[in-house]
Parts: structure tokens; C-alpha cells; sequence
């Protein structure tokens, strides 16, 4: 009798845990029942959606996306197919309403002040600290904001273009002799190194390869159960923001004893409070905006890279007329001279490919908001407190916004866009705020990818990397390259 009972208790359990979700299962139908028999007024209008279970909702659907390959964004896809351009769910224990028309998107962008504010998960919030852009108070994120605002001057994005420009090229100039590259990890170092110059003013090797190892942590942890327990994604995501945190504290203290010598950075810039009339920012501010940039930045920039290679390789007709464009460019200018602000505005068609890519990898699928108060949108009541997401996918896949949605086809924006149709840099009071430096970056890497190698992608899955915040090819994208011809490099 002893004997059999280890193998009867786990069964048993088994059993009671099962019962439990039944039971919850069929009190939580019959409640919406009764509900709707005694006061129908307060289901109609409603959007539609399977709520699951409840607390738990539909958080171990929504995990289980975002743990397969199809990535988190199948969780939307699904329920759009099933329940329309307007549906509701429970993930976290909060409500979530996704809407996919461009008249939701303007409903809700252009009229946000009031009615609307950001709103991550809380699981992000913690990560990138709540003084970050992403998070802020309302008046907080104005504040802020006018202050990194005006660190993007013409003068800084063209001294970053031409750094950049150097990366890509010392970078490129190593892939002849290893012939096989994975372009997501090249454009990762990338553009790390190129954010990391000119936010802080940080090259060294050993420092660099630390922070990127604790920003690639807390990207990690960004998707994951806020459980605090030590050895889960979240807790290992906290402590690599302590790390990072302790070693931006470390350089604002250095900096304000005179100990490093003014640079013309961004921290630079912040920790001069009288330089200017922009609004001073505190120490809180500064250090949780530096890695919201660092992260908001490197990430997003080369997972379109990557798209961006692989949607031209697919594309060989695309890539001619582009390879064109860009070669009579690098003939015009003078050998190793780098390009600047000028060469990127005499791009018309390289310009397109960017879009191009953007629009169709939607690197960043989705923009999260909260409902302020009771409002209505495509028809639907939203009540205050709910979590409402813009699914800027769908609209950038939409056949009645885009004529073929899935070809890859720059020359579509030939034609002006019809408004709030392309989202892939959002809109409106939180329009991103390295639009100008992503778009330079994209075109500094395709110009002299074209101009110095043809390619072959070796690997053609499409399947996205599990726990990615943003859409990023699994595969990283492997191509094999071969030099056009040594007289063209610069
Ligand atoms: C291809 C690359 C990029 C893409 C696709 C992208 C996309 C976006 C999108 C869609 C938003 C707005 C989301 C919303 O409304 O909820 C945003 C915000 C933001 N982006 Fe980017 N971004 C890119 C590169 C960059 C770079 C290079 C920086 C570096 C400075 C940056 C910094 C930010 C910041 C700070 C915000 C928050 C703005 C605010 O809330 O006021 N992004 N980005």
C-alpha cells in the first residue's frame, strides 16, 4: 500500500488541478450568461474574443507564441483571422483590445492626448525603468522628450552617418575573407557600436562586448513572466539593468568630477543643463533614456536590416534597379570619401527599398495604449483601463490598403501613402524618435553592400526568433558573398 502511494498522490493531483480549471471554466460561462440575460446593455457593443480563464485569461496561449517560431505575433494573427479587425483578450490579467483598420489607427493616434497614453506590459516598464520614454507620465514623456529631441541636430546625425559609415565599411571589409556571413549579428555590432558613440562616447572592446551581453538580457526578459524568483528570464533581465545602470551612474559621476574630458555626445549634451533653453532632466532620466535609445535603437535597426537583405535577394529585379541607383552614385563620388546627409537625399529609389522592407517586416508589430476613459472605436465600446493595441501588421498587410500586400514591391510608393497606412515609425506625440538615424543607417549599409558584394542568402526559413520583442529572422539571415569588382571600393 505504501508503495503505490507516490504514484496515486501525483494522479490525484493531477485530477484536483483539473477539476479546479473546470470548475473556473464553467463558472466564468455561466457568470458572462447571466450577465448578458440580466443586463444585456453591458455586453452589447463589446468587442468580440475568447477571454479564457479566469486570471489566467489567455497568458499561456499568449506564451506559448511567443515561445514557438512563428513568434508572439501568431498570438494576434490568430484571433484577427478568427474574430475580425477588432478583438478582445486577457493576457497578464489585464484586457487587451487589438484593432487593425487605418481609422482605428487615426482614432486612436491623433487624438491620444486625453483619451489615450502608452502602456507596456509591466514586465517592460521594470526593465527599461519608469522615467524611460516608453513609459513616462504623460507630462514626464513631454519634458523628456523636447530634451532628446534636441540632441538630434543636423550636425549629430551627420557626424553619425559618416561614423557609421566607417563601421559598415571596416565591417565589409573583413566578409571577402570569410565569404559566409549572418548579417542580423554583423548588423548588431553595427549598430550597437554606432548607438553606444553617440550616446556615451563608448569604443572600447571589452566594455562594449559587456553592455551588449546585459542590453541583450533585459531584451530577453522584456516578453517574460514578471516572476522575481532568481534563475527566471525576468529576475536574470533585472539584475543585467542594475549592471547597466551602475556603469552609466559610474560615467555621469566621472564626467561631473572632471575626470573625462568633454565629449560632444548625448550624455554630454544631457549633463549640461545651461547650455541651452531645453528643459534640464535629472540623473533618473538620463541614465533610463540612455539604454531605452541603446535599445529602441539597435535592435529594431538590424532586424530591418536583415529583412531588408533577404526581401532583396527574393527580389532579383528590385535589387538591379537598386544596384544601378547606387553604383552611378559611388561613381559621382570621390574614392574613400564617406557619405553624408546629401548622398542619402539623392536615393529616391534605395529610399523606397527601405520603406519598402519596413512595411513589410512591421518590426515592431504592435503599439500599446491605455484607454484613459469610456470611449468607442470601429464601432466598439473600449472601456477606461483596458489595454488598446494598434496591430500595425495587419494594416501593412492588408489588401484594401495595399494593392498585393505580401510582393515586395518599392515602387508602390510612388504613389503618396494613404494617411496612417504606414506605421512602421508610428505617428503622431510618439512618433519614433530615431526615424532620421534608422533610415540613414539602412542606407548607408545598402549602399555599400550593393556597391561592393553580390550575395546569396543560404538559408531561406522565414521562421522568427522566440522571446524577440521585435521581428527578427530566426535564421539571422546567412549569405554567402562574392566582391563585385576591388575597383569600386572606396
Ligand atoms: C528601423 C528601426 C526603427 C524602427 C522600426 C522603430 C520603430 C519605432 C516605433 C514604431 C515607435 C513608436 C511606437 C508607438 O507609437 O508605440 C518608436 C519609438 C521610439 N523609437 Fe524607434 N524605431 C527604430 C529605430 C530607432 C532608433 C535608431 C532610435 C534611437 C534613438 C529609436 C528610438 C525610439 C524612441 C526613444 C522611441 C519612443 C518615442 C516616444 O515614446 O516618444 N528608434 N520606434
Amino acid at each position: 500500500m505504501q508503495l503505490l502511494l507516490p504514484d496515486v498522490v501525483p494522479s490525484l493531483c493531477f485530477s484536483y488541478i483539473l477539476l479546479y480549471v473546470a470548475l473556473l471554466w464553467l463558472i466564468y460561462h455561466v457568470a458572462k450568461i447571466i450577465l448578458w440575460l440580466i443586463r444585456p446593455e453591458l455586453t452589447v457593443g463589446i468587442p468580440p474574443g475568447n477571454r479564457g480563464l479566469p486570471w489566467v485569461g489567455e497568458t499561456l496561449h499568449f506564451m506559448a507564441a511567443i515561445n514557438s517560431s512563428k513568434g508572439f505575433y501568431d498570438f494576434v494573427r490568430i484571433r484577427r483571422l478568427r474574430y475580425g479587425n477588432c478583438f478582445k483578450t486577457n493576457i497578464f490579467g489585464e484586457t487587451h483590445v487589438f484593432v487593425s483598420s487605418t481609422e482605428s489607427a487615426k482614432a486612436i493616434l491623433n487624438t491620444e492626448m486625453g483619451k489615450f497614453t502608452k502602456r507596456y506590459i509591466r514586465s517592460i516598464a521594470e526593465l527599461v525603468g519608469d522615467q524611460s520614454l516608453l513609459c513616462a507620465s504623460y507630462h514626464h514623456h513631454r519634458l523628456i522628450r523636447t530634451r532628446l529631441l534636441n540632441l538630434f541636430t543636423t550636425a549629430s546625425v551627420s557626424s553619425f552617418i559618416r561614423h557609421f559609415d566607417q563601421l559598415v565599411l571596416k565591417t565589409l571589409g573583413c566578409w571577402e575573407h570569410r565569404g559566409t556571413v549572418v548579417v542580423l549579428d554583423e548588423a548588431l555590432k553595427i549598430t550597437f557600436k554606432a548607438m553606444c558613440k553617440m550616446l556615451m562616447n563608448l569604443e572600447e572592446e571589452h566594455e562594449l562586448e559587456m553592455l551588449e551581453k546585459d542590453v541583450t538580457l533585459v531584451c530577453e526578459a522584456m516578453l517574460a513572466f514578471p516572476l522575481k524568483l532568481p534563475c527566471t528570464r525576468f529576475h536574470t533581465g533585472l539584475q543585467a539593468r542594475k549592471r547597466i545602470m551602475g556603469k552609466l551612474e559610474k560615467m555621469i559621476s566621472e564626467r561631473r568630477r572632471g575626470l573625462e574630458t568633454y565629449h560632444e555626445d548625448f550624455l554630454g549634451h544631457l549633463l549640461t543643463e545651461d547650455c541651452d533653453e531645453a528643459p534640464s532632466v535629472t540623473d533618473e532620466q538620463i541614465k533610463d533614456n540612455i539604454l531605452t535609445m541603446i535599445i529602441a535603437g539597435e535592435d529594431t535597426t538590424a532586424s530591418a536590416i536583415t529583412w531588408m537583405v533577404k526581401y532583396l535577394d527574393e527580389n532579383q529585379e528590385v535589387l538591379d534597379t537598386l544596384r544601378d541607383e547606387q553604383l552611378s552614385l559611388a561613381e559621382k563620388a570621390s574614392p574613400k570619401s564617406l557619405l553624408t546627409l546629401e548622398d542619402l537625399s539623392d536615393m529616391p529609389y534605395s529610399s523606397k527599398v527601405v520603406k519598402e522592407s519596413l512595411r513589410m517586416a512591421s518590426v515592431v508589430p504592435w503599439f500599446p495604449r491605455l484607454a484613459l476613459q469610456d470611449c468607442e472605436i470601429h464601432g466598439y465600446k473600449i472601456k477606461k483601463g483596458w489595454n488598446i493595441n494598434i496591430d500595425v501588421r495587419s494594416i501593412h498587410l492588408d489588401p484594401t490598403v495595399y494593392n498585393e500586400p505580401n510582393k515586395f514591391n518599392p515602387s508602390r510608393f510612388d504613389d503618396e501613402s494613404k494617411p496612417y497606412s504606414f506605421l512602421a515609425f508610428g505617428t503622431g506625440a510618439r512618433t519614433c524618435l530615431g526615424m532620421n538615424l534608422a533610415r540613414a543607417m539602412m542606407l548607408v549599409f545598402l549602399h555599400r553592400l550593393v556597391t561592393i558584394y553580390k550575395w546569396k542568402v543560404i538559408d531561406p526559413d522565414s521562421s522568427v526568433e522566440k522571446w524577440a520583442l521585435f521581428s527578427r529572422l530566426k535564421s539571422g539571415c546567412p549569405i554567402h558573398v562574392t566582391p563585385i569588382t576591388q575597383d569600386i571600393t572606396p
